[in-house]
């Protein structure tokens, strides 16, 4: 039966031209090189020049994946970025990202906020938004600049977190309705709110009428991050009816490579399917999946017809799963 589905045409990323290394941070806070990268895998992160904004992150990385797409800005008709980081609380910075790209006058463009899970939820609606709806090709952008939210004094927080932004070209194409069919295949969302304390920003326009500092509990995400992660992986593998072993590549949220080894262990991928870009970008929230899909691109590991699985967790707690072939 002929089902439309939404497929993956074009990758890109982009990170700003500072890199900030572990060195660099003891200099600044009591940490260490060793410390970092035995807790986290992370030797360096991308931070935004004065006056870079999320927009011009998020716009770079657009116009990569619209290049590799083959598909006219003018025929985009759907822009989600996924943002904790806005350029202002209002507009959404999608609408600044389809002016600067040329996307079709008209198109829907909205932000998306569910922090280091943005992607994974910006990819899920961009396409049920394509399976019901009207619109035919979307461009879905993750792009952060956290180095402007960071407590640059917090030992605890400010070695984990980077800038950077990626995004992927999605169009509707009609299948058939099989688990060899190319596109979106399956996707699962999820939040609770209990936890919001636990990673959470100070601040806000209508509680303190300020940007505030990121604030996390790091053993709290971390205690709850792989069992929620691999249920949710579960579950979205028992919708499409497939088995961990079909997987080619696992892209996760990069966050901590600890989490996902021990992620993959859970759910019994070898280490040598996912791809892990951590140590170069530290944690770039909503950005991390596509850089990485846009490293494996780039790198030749995924090709066409390779089932990729995505997910993230963060803030929230919000966490989900997709699991696309390319
Ligand atoms: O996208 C979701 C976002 N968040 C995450 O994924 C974070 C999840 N959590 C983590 O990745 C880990 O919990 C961290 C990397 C944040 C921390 O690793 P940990 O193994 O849970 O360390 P810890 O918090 O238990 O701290 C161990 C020690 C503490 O010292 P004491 O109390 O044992 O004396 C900390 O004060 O390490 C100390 N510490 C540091 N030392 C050097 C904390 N931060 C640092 C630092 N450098 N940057």
């Amino acid at each position: 039966m002929a089902i439309i589905r939404s497929v993956i045409r074009g990758v890109g990323g982009y990170l700003p031209k500072k890199v900030l290394t572990n060195d660099d941070l003891a200099k600044k806070v009591d940490t260490s090189d060793s410390w970092i990268r035995e807790r986290t895998g992370i030797r360096r992160r991308h931070i935004a020049a004065d006056g870079e904004l999320t927009s011009d992150l998020g716009t770079a990385a657009g116009k990569m994946a619209l290049v590799r797409s083959g598909i006219d800005p003018s025929d985009i008709d759907l822009v989600i970025c996924a943002t904790s980081t806005p350029d202002q609380t209002f507009p959404a910075t999608a609408v600044r990202i389809q002016t600067r790209l040329g996307i079709q006058r008209g198109a829907a463009a909205f932000d998306l906020q569910a922090v280091c899970t943005g992607f994974v939820y910006a990819l899920s609606t961009a396409d049920y938004f394509m399976k019901s709806g009207p619109y035919k090709r979307a461009l879905v952008v993750g792009a952060e600049t956290f180095s402007r939210i960071i407590d640059w004094e917090d030992r605890t927080t400010c070695v984990l977190f980077g800038d950077g932004a990626g995004a992927v070209v999605l169009e509707a194409q009609p299948q058939h309705g099989v688990i060899q069919d190319r596109g979106i295949l399956a996707s699962r969302l999820a939040a609770d709110g209990r936890y919001h304390d636990s990673l959470y920003v100070d601040g806000g326009p209508s509680s303190t009428q300020t940007v505030g500092h990121l604030r996390m509990n790091g053993r709290e995400v971390f205690r709850h991050a792989v069992t929620k992660i691999a249920s949710v992986i579960e579950e979205t593998l028992v919708d499409a009816g497939l088995a961990p072993d079909e997987i080619d590549w696992f892209v996760p949220h990069q966050a901590n490579k600890r989490i996902l080894e021990g992620t993959a262990r859970k759910i019994g991928l070898p280490l040598e399917k996912i791809v892990v870009t951590v140590e170069d970008h530290a944690n770039t929230s909503a950005a991390s999946i596509p850089l990485a899909l846009n490293t494996a691109h780039e790198d030749g590991r995924i090709k066409e017809g390779d089932l990729v699985l995505m997910e993230a967790m963060g803030g929230g707690f919000t966490w989900g799963a997709v699991l696309a072939r390319w």
